[in-house]
């Protein structure tokens, strides 16, 4: 990697007589010690240096060339800083900033990266070497954009190598098989039967009250097996959640084409929007070229993974030792993607119903509870619903949230899928089964990103999301939906379906 900067710095007045060779002296000191400061000896050579610099009148126009070490643009705000307490006070002249006329990076690339991208003017390739011409200002480079700039390309160029599909799958373990007496796919099985009907939104399901009765004994199986038993406390979290709360999360890094946005409006005064009420009462239409006029723009999006709208409520705030590690749950309400077509069935869905979990404590504390949580989710499987189900190392939720490419080995932070087999997809080994169930340990990453801390030591979290549309879902796909077939455990706790609503 190489970088190659032109900068004019400006003084306050004009450079006197003799300055020459004082800024020779501190350009050379700028080489020889200032620029190779933190860099490791092996690696002297792609530390910044200044190859060229002329004056003329208040200006000093200079050329800084690096590798990966003291970057260019970063040898540029050293020297910045350095000549105004030696130049700057010798002379009594102030540095008032500086523009940057040139600004090259060369990256290697086995093939090009073919995008617009924001504060690069040109692209260009040659020779498996990327070129990218920077137009960027003083505030630019202070705010860092030139190393945000790499870090993306870098990205852009490993989703060239691995693809941004790749995904990690590992299988940890799987359960013995079950014998198939279900060959259907249940979406459809449901609807015949009335359980459910689409809901007018995309993507979305009304669930009459037997496949309703279906999710609260779910509910209640969680209940008791798990949040009880593991003492994790009932919360409320938000279900509006604005781009703050996405910055912080990581997902304002990738999110876009799955969320539903969400504005408010410019006024709240009824005579504002009299004109779009008077249509509607006139034509029965909705006038949405008025409404577009008169929201704003979006402030965040519907509720996507549940967890990030926790930690508002840890932002900035040390946890006492006695409250670790918290444990708590949300199930109040939806969460919403924007799913791609083919939405039929129950299990992919652009509104659905989850139990989020979510831990937090010293590493041994989260790796503990989600290896607790990993028991009970077996013993539920098991021994209450008969599944035929796997559990498989996957790339974390949060990497995958972001458009993120795993590639780390590092192996106590990350995400375990459960998967359930669906007899009506085909063959064990060559269909594809249904992500029906996560825990994950993520690490630092939340509180690092909500700046949570901890009477001492480093803090981490888990989470675990339930999908009860996913449970369902795995369930009646192994089960069909006629109780005397349902595992016996399960159908007691069911007791009786309710009838349902008849039409004629
Ligand atoms: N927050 C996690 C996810 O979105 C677990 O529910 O997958
Ligand atoms: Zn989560």
């Amino acid at each position: 990697m190489e970088f190659d900067l032109t900068a004019h710095l400006k003084f306050s007045d004009n450079l006197p007589q003799g300055a020459d060779i004082e800024l020779q002296k501190a350009i050379d000191d700028a080489n020889s010690v200032l620029f190779i400061k933190g860099v490791p000896h092996s690696s002297m050579k792609e530390a910044g240096r200044i190859i060229e610099w002329h004056t003329h009148a208040n200006e000093l126009c200079i050329r800084i060339v690096s590798g990966r070490y003291t970057r260019a643009h970063e040898a540029l705000l050293r020297f910045r800083k350095a000549l105004g307490m030696t130049i700057g006070a010798k002379y009594r002249i102030g540095i008032r900033g500086y523009d940057i006329n040139e600004f090259i990076i060369k990256m290697e690339a086995e093939a090009p990266v073919q995008v617009k991208l924001p504060f690069v003017k040109e692209i260009s390739y040659d020779e498996k070497l990327l070129t990218l011409q920077l137009a960027v200002s003083e505030q630019d480079v202070e705010n860092k954009i030139p190393d945000r700039i790499v870090n993306l390309v870098e990205e852009k160029i490993k989703q060239q190598l691995y693809g941004t599909k790749l995904e990690n799958w590992e299988l940890v373990w799987e359960s013995a098989q079950k014998k198939v007496h279900f060959r259907r796919d249940p979406t459809e099985e449901l609807k015949r039967r009335q359980w459910i009907k689409h809901g007018i939104s995309r993507g979305q399901w009304i669930f009459g009250p037997q496949i309703t009765k279906v999710f609260s004994t779910f509910e209640r199986i969680i209940e008791k097996e798990i949040l009880e038993k593991l003492g994790y406390s009932e919360m409320i979290f938000p279900k509006m959640v604005p781009w703050e709360v996405w910055k912080r999360s990581g997902h304002a890094r990738g999110v876009y084409p799955e969320i539903y946005y969400v504005s408010s409006p410019k006024s709240r005064d009824p005579e504002y929007w009299e004109d779009v009420t008077d249509y509607y009462k006139v034509t029965n239409e909705i006038p949405l070229e008025l409404i577009r006029q008169k929201i704003d723009d979006p402030l965040g999006g519907m509720c996507y993974a549940q967890c990030p709208s926790f930690w508002p409520f840890m932002q900035g705030e040390t946890i006492a030792s006695q409250s670790l590690p918290v444990k708590v749950f949300d199930r109040s309400g939806t969460s919403h993607r924007y799913e791609s077509g083919g939405i039929h069935g129950i299990e992919r869905v652009d509104e659905f119903h989850r139990i989020e979990i979510v831990w937090v404590g010293n590493s041994d504390q989260v790796n503990k509870a989600a290896q607790e949580l990993e028991k009970r989710y077996a013993h539920i499987f098991n021994d209450i619903l008969d599944l035929e189900w796997r559990i498989a190392r996957v790339t974390p939720w949060f990497m995958a949230q972001e458009g993120l490419i795993d590639t780390s080995s590092d192996r106590s932070v990350g995400t375990v899928d459960y998967e359930a087999y669906l007899p009506y997809r085909g063959e064990r080994t060559e269909s594809e089964w249904l992500e029906f169930q996560n825990v994950s340990v993520n690490g630092d990453k939340y509180p690092h990103g909500f700046n949570v801390k901890t009477q001492k030591g480093e803090l981490w979290s888990g989470c675990s999301g339930i999908g009860l549309e996913r449970w369902a879902a795995a369930f009646f796909a192994q089960k069909g939906l006629d109780i005397e077939f349902w595992p016996q455990k399960f159908a007691k706790l069911v007791a009786k379906l309710p009838d349902g609503i008849k039409f004629l």
